[in-house]
């Protein structure tokens, strides 16, 4: 049975903080996640007793190193359904979409070829591409989003063409929750000769993702919203192609060798993409992160994830003056705004009361033309959020007094 009160014993952050005198409401999980007692205690043990680089000398410390990175490619591997072999660590989602870009983007794409992307995608998803097209000069193009802003196969297929080389969408949205049919998404990009990036920021952490059986091309992830630490994630690319990809990033620990007629050799992957030290203390919080996410199950994880949703859009919408920018959503993330309240004022208003939430544009800033306001408050769940915390949110944003009140008290 899922224990969320069990579960919430394990958060430091979860037991006893406290934000402007009340106990700490989270609801900004889209954003970052809380951090279990097994994380920090990987993080502190590598600190206090492993430290040690990787695959750079001979001596235990370092050997114990290699083996702890290689277990972590296999734990995030078991998670998304991946062979070790293709789990690229990197500083995070964002460096991940980076690397493809800059990497399989600069080498493959031409003149005139097709990028597609959407209005809805995150600045990660959407700004390498953009300096990809300035560099290559292919075209970007943008799926049109249905009326509730989901990204469908039926649209995909409107604007791909035999042009189209990449296809780069995230697979939930940042700002909607929305879900994007994967498995569907690869098969058409495929037909068409083009390549599937998914970016999995909001999707990995909160439901069960097979690379394999999706045929995803590229899949990306960041460890700090899977309850791990920051700086640290994953680039998992299918073997073939990262084969085919030259390194964008160079240096010490990539190569096989190299000489005074400027050639070098890099090696196999995934290593040929992990120039420099790695971030081993986050590796191995992140390793203690997708542990704990397996044994608590990601099925579960989702679940209880739609259920508090459901909850929280079930009271919101009794509601007259509150707005819900994506009421058939399900995945722990609502979009909402106060009626006639700009967003900021009633997350500061919020946050008066201890709860917190995100407001504004969330980095997806073509969207909100898309949704036809300025701004919007975000609030987003995971695995520890209980029914209080949506209760105390919902009696917050209807109860909560005068916005004047948070700024001046
Ligand atoms: N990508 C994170 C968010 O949506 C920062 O809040």
């Amino acid at each position: 049975m899922y224990d969320v009160k069990k579960i919430r014993e394990q958060f430091p952050m979860l037991n006893g903080k406290i934000m402007q005198g009340h106990p700490l409401v989270y609801l900004d999980n889209a954003s970052t996640t809380l951090k279990p007692q097994c994380v920090i205690d990987a993080i502190n043990n590598y600190l206090c007793n492993e430290t040690a680089n990787s695959h750079r000398g001979d001596y235990d410390l370092l050997f114990n190193m290699d083996m702890k990175v290689l277990e972590t490619r296999k734990v995030v591997a078991k998670l998304v359904n991946s062979e070790p072999n293709e789990v690229v660590f990197t500083s995070g989602d964002t460096m991940s979409l980076n690397l493809i870009a800059m990497s399989y983007g600069f080498q493959f794409l031409k003149k005139d070829d097709e990028i597609i992307v959407s209005e809805a995608e995150h600045a990660s998803n959407l700004l390498p591409w953009y300096e990809i097209s300035h560099l290559t000069g292919a075209v970007i193009k943008f799926i049109p989003l249905d009326k509730e802003g989901r990204l469908t196969v039926e649209n995909l297929q409107k604007v791909i063409t035999k042009k189209t080389k990449i296809v780069s969408i995230a697979q939930v949205s940042n700002v909607l929750g929305n879900v994007v049919d994967v498995k569907s998404f690869a098969k058409v990009a495929h037909e068409n000769g083009a390549v599937l990036v998914v970016d999995g920021a909001q999707s990995v952490p909160h439901m069960p993702i097979d690379f394999k059986d999706s045929d995803i091309d590229f899949l990306t992830f960041s460890s700090h919203k899977m309850c791990g630490p920051t700086g640290v994630g994953c680039l998992v690319g299918k073997y073939e192609l990262l084969k085919q990809m030259w390194p964008y990033f160079v240096g010490g620990g990539m190569n096989v060798s190299f000489n005074k007629n400027i050639e070098m050799v890099p090696y196999e992957p995934p290593m040929r993409f992990e120039a420099g030290t790695l971030n081993l203390e986050g590796i191995c919080g992140f390793k203690a992160a997708v542990e704990f996410l397996l044994e608590i199950g990601i099925e579960n994880i989702h679940k209880h994830d739609q259920e508090l949703c459901d909850y929280a859009i079930s009271k919101l919408e009794k509601c007259d003056d509150i707005v819900i920018y994506n009421k058939n959503s399900r995945n722990g993330i609502i979009a909402f705004n106060k009626k006639g309240v700009f967003a900021q004022d009633e997350a500061t208003l919020l946050n008066s009361k201890g709860i917190a939430i995100r407001s504004g544009q969330h980095c997806a800033k073509i969207l909100n033309d898309f949704l036809g306001t300025p701004a919007t408050c975000r609030m987003s769940t995971y695995l520890y959020t209980t029914k209080e915390d949506i209760d105390a949110f919902v009696d917050a944003l209807i109860n909560g007094g005068d916005i004047l009140d948070a700024y001046f008290n």
